[in-house]
């Protein structure tokens, strides 16, 4: 194999952008699994087409989910590849590591796997790629001693990821991490032994920002705000006119016009009920305009890709609520709880909460789940007079 050369592969370590190739090299030097899908990986670049088997079903004792089993479609010439597991570990909430802990993964990962890892996977999770069947256990078991667990796969609920929050952001409505750690751990269950009829995914942002992108990436999408006034400090106003801010030029990216500035006293004010929160004058002046001070998150339900329905953004089912953790994320528990169980009874198999909400309707989504409708629900009502009305609501 060694002698083996991979010129398309070689290309990709030229120019500035750090490479992939090098870093596979760099494995391919202690593991032969490593050296193998280098190999593999020229080939396929070759033929323009993969060489991994269709599926894979693999896992450790106890668990329904965390490993993405997988073999290649050429054993006898990549014996090494013949499994190549990936595993996923739940990663600390906003990818906080000490060296510490990335050293006793490393560790264990070079022992038992190829030693090449994803930081991170789209969902979160830290991921390790590529091992045998017989190693999953005893990797489990290892890094279960140094205080990490699996992160989630199949049906189940996915690893809940966060923005840095509070820990480094001055926008921060709750603590990110604090309710994804929290809420996590509430339901492991859930995320290790898949029950449901798809995936679920829930991302925590702290502000519309929305840097962990949860309104397109998750089924529920958890993203700060706050409904008094955004808080204006007026010496900050002046030093940013000072510095040569076109100010009226912020006011004018306001979605709401909420914001307004006279440039003679330069005073800048808000109408806090037109305000939508959308951060743009946040971003601009993050010294001078700070979110209120009465915060908590809007709830969004529905997002996804593409298969079967089209893709769907996430949309609001709460426009407020608190996210303390002194009260433990109990409303967020107990209505994130009865929508999964409306869900499990309603949903198809493979069908997304998002698209059983679709089918079946929002008004019948809402009074199953015991959410009132409100008007922030919509964009606009609906242009077409097909109306159901309940039974008992009419007079005859
Ligand atoms: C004096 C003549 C007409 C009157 C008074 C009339 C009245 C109406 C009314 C009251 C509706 C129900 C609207 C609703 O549900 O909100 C309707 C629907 C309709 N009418 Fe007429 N109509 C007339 C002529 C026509 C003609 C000549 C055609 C076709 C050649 C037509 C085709 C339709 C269709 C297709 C609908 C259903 C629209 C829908 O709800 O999707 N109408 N009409
Ligand atoms: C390719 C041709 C046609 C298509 C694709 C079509 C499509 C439709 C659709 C989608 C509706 C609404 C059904 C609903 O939501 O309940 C409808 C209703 C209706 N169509 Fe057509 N239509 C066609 C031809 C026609 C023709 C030629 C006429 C009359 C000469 C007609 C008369 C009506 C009427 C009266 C309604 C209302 C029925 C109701 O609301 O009870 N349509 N049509
Ligand atoms: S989503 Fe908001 S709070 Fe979170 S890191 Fe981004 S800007 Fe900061
Ligand atoms: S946050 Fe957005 S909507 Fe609110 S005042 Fe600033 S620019 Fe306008």
């Amino acid at each position: 194999m060694a002698d083996k050369k991979t010129p398309q592969l070689d290309e990709l370590q030229n120019g500035k952008w750090p490479s992939f190739v090098t870093e596979i090299k760099k494995a391919a030097v202690k593991n032969e699994a490593s050296k193998e899908l280098l190999h593999l990986l020229e080939r396929s670049y070759e033929e323009k087409r993969g060489h991994w088997k269709h599926g894979g079903i693999v896992g450790v004792k106890g668990y329904g989910g965390g490993v993405i089993g997988r073999y290649s479609d050429l054993p006898e010439e990549y014996p090494h590849l013949q499994a190549f597991h990936t595993v996923r570990i739940n990663a600390p909430s906003g990818w906080f590591y000490s060296t510490d802990s990335l050293r006793k993964i490393c560790d264990i990962w070079e022992r038992r796997g190829s030693g090449l890892m994803n930081l991170h996977g789209a969902t979160g999770d830290a991921i390790l790629l590529g091992t045998t069947t017989d190693q999953l256990q005893p990797i489990f078991d290892e890094l279960s001693e140094e205080g990490f667990d699996l992160g989630g796969s199949g049906s189940d609920l996915r690893s809940p990821s966060c923005c840095v929050g509070p820990a480094r952001c001055e926008h921060a409505c709750y603590d990110t991490l604090e309710a994804c750690y929290n809420i996590t751990n509430t339901f492991q269950d859930e995320l290790h032994r898949p029950m449901w009829p798809y995936k679920s995914k829930i991302k925590f942002s702290g502000c519309a920002n929305d840097c962990t992108a949860s309104i397109a990436r998750s089924d529920c999408a958890v993203i700060g705000t706050w409904r008094d006034s955004l808080i204006i400090d007026p010496e900050e106003v002046k030093n940013y006119a000072a510095s040569g801010m076109n100010i009226q030029h912020v006011c004018e990216g306001c979605p709401t016009e909420a914001l307004k500035y006279n440039a003679e006293t330069q005073e800048l004010s808000v109408i806090a009920d037109e305000c939508s929160r959308c951060m743009h004058c946040i971003n601009r002046m993050p010294k001078a305009i700070t979110p209120g001070n009465d915060r908590g998150a809007t709830i969004l339900i529905g997002g996804k890709s593409t298969i079967v329905q089209s893709a769907f953004m996430g949309w609001v089912i709460v426009p407020f609520m608190k996210m303390e953790a002194e009260s433990d994320y109990e409303e967020f528990k107990d209505i994130i709880t009865r929508i999964w169980e409306w869900w499990d009874e309603n949903g198809k198999t493979r069908e997304r909460i998002g698209e059983t909400i679709y089918r079946l309707g929002m008004s019948k989504f809402l009074t199953e789940v015991g959410l009132p409708a409100v008007p922030q629900m919509v964009y606009r009502p609906r242009a077409n007079p097909y109306v159901f009305w309940p039974e008992d609501e009419i007079k005859k």
